[in-house]
Order: structure tokens, then C-alpha cells, then sequence
């Protein structure tokens, strides 16, 4: 019988995010460049009288214990489906950035399907459980699967992407997170503004950016610096200006980074997690470095990519 089950599941940075104008169902069409990261989240799931969250790390206290956490309707939409009752205890060891841009809650949401899935060894496909992931939320697909891909869609209808090398970044923790539908909404808001219209009748459909999937293809990271900064706002990522915007501060901890000799600065997804692209390990730890002593950030975390997705990594047994 099986006691508990844990599975480790990597944050994400956004190589690029392409975004349309704003969809009449609210979200907006994206062309979404995941890279998976080596910075984890653990969930450990244990059969329990009831559903329950317990969450350690550096900012336990920001993560919701009800049931909003993206871990425990994961938990109740894999139960619901296969007529079990969710009684389980989940544990969540948070590493990745609260609110940070870098898919924890998502990440979360994937790795409690996974390790409930596994638990109650309910036979689902792999396609089921993406469709579960793509309920939960838009993120949650891609940090199941892991490693690069596509994201099409609201970022859910997902195609594989071929990383021929290691990426090493550096991504500057702040404090205090930014709200996803906020970012999104300044984005529409200065869209507006700018006269360009909002809606997905005014925007250009959103594309990736061939020199930018041609660079990861190559393993190069000179060629992807030059793609991560060639967007119309000196960014592959159309939520930046919305980031910093909302965050003033960040244009700070971008150009912290860039004089740390980063080969590339950007906001990680909807922010306000800043990632710096480094020519190779060792200038990581260089601009991680710069980037704790500038004060301009909270931490500042190495990690590399593509890093592979949702696994189990512990199952224990009662005798
Ligand atoms: O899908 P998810 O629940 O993660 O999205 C959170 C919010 O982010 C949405 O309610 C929406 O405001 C915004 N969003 C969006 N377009 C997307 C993804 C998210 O507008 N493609």
C-alpha cells in the first residue's frame, strides 16, 4: 500500500510572449515560448481524513491553503472524474517565486494531478490529465509536460520545441508578487491608450518569432539574447511594459542586470520576476552576484533550461 507519493515540478520562464488583443471570453490569444527551469516545487501527496494543504518555503504564508490553491481543485477535478473522494493531505515544498511570473501556482496545480493520479492509480490517459491541466488554468499543460514548447491558444494547445543546448539565467526575486489578470488588464490599458485598440479585432495575431526558435534550436545563447530583446518595446515579452508599468521598480532590476553583464534582461511572464540571460554557467553566478548586491531585487536565483517536467521523485510504501 502506498503511504505517500511526491513529484517535483520546474518553474517556467516565458522566451517569448507574444500577445493578442483581449478574446470575448476575457483571456487573449498568446504565442507563448515556454522554457522549463531548474527551480522546483515538491507536492507530496498522503491519504488523510479529509483535503488539506500544508505549504513550506519563503513565502508559505502568501500561498492559499483553500480550496483556490490550483493543487486542490487538481485534486477534486482528477477525483470528481473518476468517482474518488479527495481525501488527501497535500504538502507543498515551495521554491519557485510566489506571484513571480514563473508558473508556481501552475506548477503546483500539475504536480498535486500528477501525484493524486499515481496515488489512486486511476489509469488515466496522458491526454486526460492535459485536460485537466488545461481546466486549471493556461500555464498548467506546459509545466506538466516540462522541457520547451509552444504554447498556442490562451497558452494550453501545446507543440514540443527542439533546445539543442543549456541555457543558464539568473532570475531576480522581488518582493511581493504581481496578479496575473492585473498585468493582463495594463497591457489592454496601454494598448488603449496608445490608440492601437485592444480587442483581438485591433491587435495583430500574435507569432513566434523565427529567430528566436532557430536560437533555441542552435543551443546558442548570444542568438537568443538577440531574440529576447528585438520586440517592438526591446523585449520578447508584450507583458513587460504592463510589468513595469504596474512596477516601476523593475526597470531598476533590468538594468541591474544588464550592467552585471547579463546578455539579455527581461520580465519573466506576467512579472515581477525579472530573468537575465548568462553566457554560461559560471557568468550566471557572476551576474547573480552583481544582481544580490545591487539592491534591486530580494534574491537573486541561478537555475538552467530546458529542465524536464512534472516527476515522480519519491513514493513510499507501508510495510
Ligand atoms: O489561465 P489562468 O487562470 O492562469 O489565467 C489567469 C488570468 O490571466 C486570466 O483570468 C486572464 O485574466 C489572464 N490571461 C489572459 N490570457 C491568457 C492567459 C491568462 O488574459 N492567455
Amino acid at each position: 500500500m502506498i503511504d505517500s507519493i511526491a513529484v517535483r515540478v520546474p518553474a517556467k520562464v516565458n522566451a517569448q510572449l507574444a500577445v493578442g488583443g483581449r478574446r470575448p471570453d476575457g483571456f487573449h490569444d498568446l504565442a507563448n515560448v515556454f522554457l522549463a527551469v531548474g527551480l522546483y516545487d515538491e507536492i507530496t501527496v498522503t491519504p488523510a481524513d479529509e483535503l488539506r494543504i500544508t505549504v513550506e518555503g519563503p513565502d508559505a504564508d502568501q500561498v492559499p491553503r483553500d480550496r483556490t490553491n490550483l493543487a486542490a481543485r487538481a485534486a477534486e477535478l482528477l477525483a470528481a472524474r473518476h468517482g474518488i473522494e479527495p481525501r488527501v493531505h497535500l504538502h507543498i515544498a515551495k521554491d519557485i517565486p510566489v506571484a513571480g511570473g514563473m508558473a508556481g501556482g501552475s506548477a503546483d496545480g500539475a504536480g498535486a494531478l500528477l501525484a493524486c493520479d499515481a496515488l489512486w492509480n486511476t489509469g488515466a490517459t496522458r491526454e486526460e490529465l492535459l485536460d485537466i491541466c488545461a481546466e486549471l488554468g493556461s500555464d498548467v499543460p506546459f509545466s506538466l509536460v516540462g522541457g520547451a514548447a509552444l504554447g498556442r491558444g490562451r497558452g494550453e494547445l501545446l507543440t514540443p520545441l527542439t533546445v539543442g543546448g543549456t541555457f543558464h539565467w539568473v532570475f531576480a526575486v522581488a518582493d511581493g508578487g504581481l496578479s496575473t489578470p492585473a498585468v493582463y488588464g495594463e497591457c489592454d490599458r496601454l494598448r488603449a491608450e496608445r490608440g492601437a485598440g485592444d480587442t483581438i479585432d485591433d491587435v495583430p495575431a500574435p507569432e513566434p518569432s523565427a529567430a528566436l526558435l532557430d536560437a533555441l534550436r542552435a543551443g546558442d545563447a548570444t542568438a537568443l539574447a538577440a531574440a529576447l530583446t528585438a520586440g517592438p518595446d526591446g523585449s520578447s515579452n508584450d507583458l513587460q511594459a504592463a510589468a513595469v508599468s504596474l512596477r516601476p521598480s523593475l526597470a531598476d532590476t533590468l538594468r541591474a542586470g544588464t550592467t552585471a553583464g547579463a546578455l539579455a534582461s527581461l520580465v519573466s511572464g506576467s512579472g515581477p520576476t525579472c530573468a537575465f540571460l548568462a553566457k554560461d554557467a559560471a557568468g550566471a553566478e557572476q551576474v547573480a552576484t552583481a544582481l544580490a548586491a545591487s539592491g534591486t531585487c530580494r534574491t537573486a536565483r541561478v537555475a538552467a533550461s530546458p529542465a524536464a517536467g512534472a516527476t515522480v521523485v519519491r513514493e513510499d510504501r507501508r510495510a
